[in-house]
């Protein structure tokens, strides 16, 4: 539905985009996620049109569409500022882009009620955008853009303006709608959960290129680099020499330990690697488990953050390591423990730097 080939954009001779390469399916709700300034919403702009790329071409539901009008594509972009005309109502926003098309006026009521029981605003048809919450100026310009029937719908930080609370609930709604709908949504966030929580795939996108594309779990599990790593939930880090390898495993030795990897698991096999463990795949171990990779380590904080507590232990090169625990054991052991610290390799990853 929407493709990217070689997408370059340069402004100046100041690198905003380059190497892009994305294919969007029909249906999909793709989102591209990095922190501010790496090359979203330029990335978007070229899909809709509103920026030319230097290089490279953008592709919508098969045409190749670089020369084509932002109005003439089969795209409709949401805002984070909602931009609606704060004189008309709730039905006439809705209604404007119809009008300017010259849908018969039966047509367009028959579409702007449908849209408006769609987004849950029937009750707020006749109300001007000053009367409504953040969360319903939203829906009316997600409205806005459903009307048109768009096959595309590209979204840049749409709940950006929303509080914590009423974000999720949105979250939640929005994916709902784009899959009673079945429109393809291109969206853009910074906020990692809203990419977990939505996408059906993710594209990380770091000062201008693309590092990985994946589905949320692969993002999350398989994290390809130390950047996306860092980015994206909290992680433990560990550096070391490989020593050797066999058919399944990496061996790294850390901290005079070894540390074994799933060769599959292995984004780069220079000499000196970056291996990354999530919090939540590390479990107090009653003893060393030939099965698990074990490292024994003090106890030197405790944090209680309700749904976990973090352990912060202290391996024997000084390291810290942060362990998540949930049930079981949960608060029994104390400050000063000396314990074993286990995971599966299968939980482990070997990152590129
Ligand atoms: N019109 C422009 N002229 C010059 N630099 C720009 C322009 N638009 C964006 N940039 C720069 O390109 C980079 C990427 O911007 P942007 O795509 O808006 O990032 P994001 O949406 O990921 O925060 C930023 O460093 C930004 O300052
Ligand atoms: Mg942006």
């Amino acid at each position: 539905m929407v493709e990217l080939k070689n997408v370059a954009k340069r402004f100046k001779d100041f690198v905003a985009a380059e190497n892009i390469n994305i294919s969007v399916e029909s249906g999909e709700f793709l989102t591209l996620l990095g922190p501010s300034g790496c090359g979203k919403t330029t990335t978007l702009r070229m899909i809709a049109g509103f920026e030319q790329p230097t290089e490279g071409e953008v592709w919508v539901n098969g045409q190749m569409v670089n020369h084509v009008e932002p109005y003439k594509r089969d795209v409709n972009t949401v805002f984070q500022s909602y931009a609606l005309f704060p004189h008309m109502s709730v039905f006439n926003n809705i209604a404007y882009g119809l009008r300017m098309k010259k849908v018969p006026k039966s047509e367009i009521k028959e579409r702007v009620e449908k849209i408006l029981k769609l987004v849950q605003l029937e009750k707020f048809s006749s109300r001007k955008p000053h009367q409504l919450s953040g969360g319903q100026k939203q829906r009316v310009a997600i409205a806005r853009a459903l009307v048109n029937n768009p096959k595309v719908l590209l979204l840049d930080e749409p709940l950006g303006a929303l509080d914590l609370k009423l974000r999720k609930q949105m979250q939640v709604e929005l994916k709902h709608l784009q899959q009673e709908l079945q429109i393809t949504f291109v969206y853009v966030t910074h906020d990692q959960e809203e990419a977990l929580t939505m996408s059906d795939r993710i594209i990380i996108m770091n000062d201008g290129m693309i590092e990985q594309i994946g589905s949320p779990t692969e993002i999350y599990e398989r994290p390809k680099t130390r950047f996306i790593a860092d980015f994206i939930g909290e992680t433990n880090l560990f550096e070391g020499a490989v020593t050797r390898m066999d058919d399944q495993f990496v061996y790294v030795n850390c901290a005079s330990q070894e540390i074994k990897v799933h060769r599959e698991f292995t984004s780069d096999l220079s000499d000196q690697v970056s291996i990354a463990v999530r919090p939540e795949k590390m479990k107090i171990l009653p003893a060393p488990d030939e099965e698990l990779t074990a490292i024994r380590g003090i106890l030197r904080e405790k944090i209680y953050v309700g749904s976990v507590t973090k352990l912060i232990f202290e391996f024997p090169n000084g390291q810290h390591v942060t362990v998540n625990e949930t049930e079981g054991h949960r608060g029994m052991s104390k400050i000063g423990d000396q314990l074993y610290i286990g995971w599966h390799p299968k939980d482990s990853v070997i990152l590129r730097a």
